[in-house]
């Protein structure tokens, strides 16, 4: 298994800095995901790795070797690009049993392989495709299979389900989760969906413009946001941020008074997920405000509760009835899920 290795690492883009000088270091086996907003810098990472972008300072470091001037073929890097990257001239079989090729692999045993992994993805009706002859979606999935028929030192895979529906990409979650399983191979995965973040990250490397600024396993990414960004990224919906203050022991805003262990202090955030909230009756409330919206998914109920400005969301339970503008009743469940950030920097402010 490979360790790389991202040491001071910079990269402008003439005046422009795409990435400020920082480390990262990837363990071998690890399968560690990029997450962060459009033009934050996953790929320009990701190419820097593969070698198809030049570093401007820095060392990249595989297994110790510093990589920086070795050409991509001889790098054994195998990498789902965002755009694809496909042949348009070969065929889905063919694409996909490229790397084979390359290799000296026989025919017979490429031709078995290219059908195994065609039926992972499920292409195994669209071998003799051309590109131009697909959807979105399953030229995704021919990149994705080119990318897994061997197993290289490092797989980069730039979000590589983006483009499938929300059951495939459920499918392939757990394909490619397997195979990290089966094969072990270091992983470095790019996607702005949280979800698919958490379900495959064993580390999790949040960015914003550049910088990574929480670098954790999900669990802890998910329960200890280290600011408002992450806080506000991580969790469908989102965790409710709600500005107000403490005071004499709780934290207040419009209809909201809930206790906690802080000491006074103006201009504060709030933070709660939906899920940490609960409906209760009137004489246990913390939060009071008319319903805004009700949306079942199935098997919650979201409400959104609405004062002025402030608008939270709690999930309840998917039997709960109510009728627009009619007053709801919400508490916490636990002290410890209350999550408090500085309003101006952002900063975490609890333990
Ligand atoms: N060749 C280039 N020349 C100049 N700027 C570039 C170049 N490539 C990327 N950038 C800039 O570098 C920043 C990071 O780009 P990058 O492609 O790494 O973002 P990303 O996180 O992959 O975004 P997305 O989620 O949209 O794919 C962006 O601001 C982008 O505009
Ligand atoms: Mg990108």
């Amino acid at each position: 298994m490979t360790e790389v290795r991202l040491v001071d690492i910079e990269k402008r883009y003439g005046g422009f800095l795409a990435l400020p000088k920082q480390s990262l270091t990837i363990e071998a086996g690890e399968f560690l995901v990029l997450l962060g907003p459009s033009g934050c810098g996953k790929t320009t990472t990701m190419r820097m790795i593969a070698g198809l972008e030049d570093i401007t300072s820095g060392d990249v470091l595989i297994d110790n070797d510093r990589v920086n001037d070795k050409p991509p073929k001889d790098r054994d890097i195998a990498m789902v690009f965002q755009n694809y990257g496909l042949y348009p001239h070969m065929t889905v079989a063919q694409n996909i049993g490229y790397p084979l090729k390359l290799r000296g692999i026989s025919k017979a045993e490429c031709t078995a392989r290219v059908l195994e992994i065609a039926e992972k993805v499920e292409l195994e009706e669209l071998l003799k495709r051309r590109p131009s002859e697909l959807s979105g979606g399953q030229r995704q999935r021919v990149a994705l299979a080119r990318a897994i028929i061997r197993t290289p030192k490092i797989f980069l895979m730039d979000e590589p389900l983006s483009n499938l529906d929300a059951k495939l990409r459920v499918t392939m979650r757990a394909e490619l989760k397997h195979l990290h399983h089966e094969l072990g191979v270091t992983t470095i995965y790019v996607t702005h969906d949280q979800m698919e973040a958490m379900t495959l990250a064993t580390r999790i490397a949040v960015m914003r413009e550049g910088r990574i600024v929480q670098l954790d396993t999900p669990k802890k990414i998910y329960s200890e946001p280290v600011d408002l960004f992450v806080a506000g990224f991580i969790g469908s919906p989102s965790m409710n941020l709600i500005k107000g203050e403490v005071e004499n022991g709780f934290f207040v805003a419009k209809g909201v008074k809930i206790p906690v262990q802080f000491s006074d202090r103006c201009d504060v955030v709030l933070g709660v997920r939906p899920e940490d909230l609960e409906i209760v009756e009137r004489q246990r409330a913390n939060i009071m405000a008319p319903v805004y919206a009700l949306e079942l998914t199935g098997d919650a109920t979201l409400v959104t509760i609405k004062d002025g400005a402030t608008s939270i969301c709690v999930r309840g339970p998917a039997d709960f009835e109510a009728n627009i503008d009619e007053v709801c009743h919400i508490a916490p469940r636990k002290p410890e899920k209350l999550h408090l950030f500085d309003k101006s920097t952002g900063e975490r402010l609890n333990s």
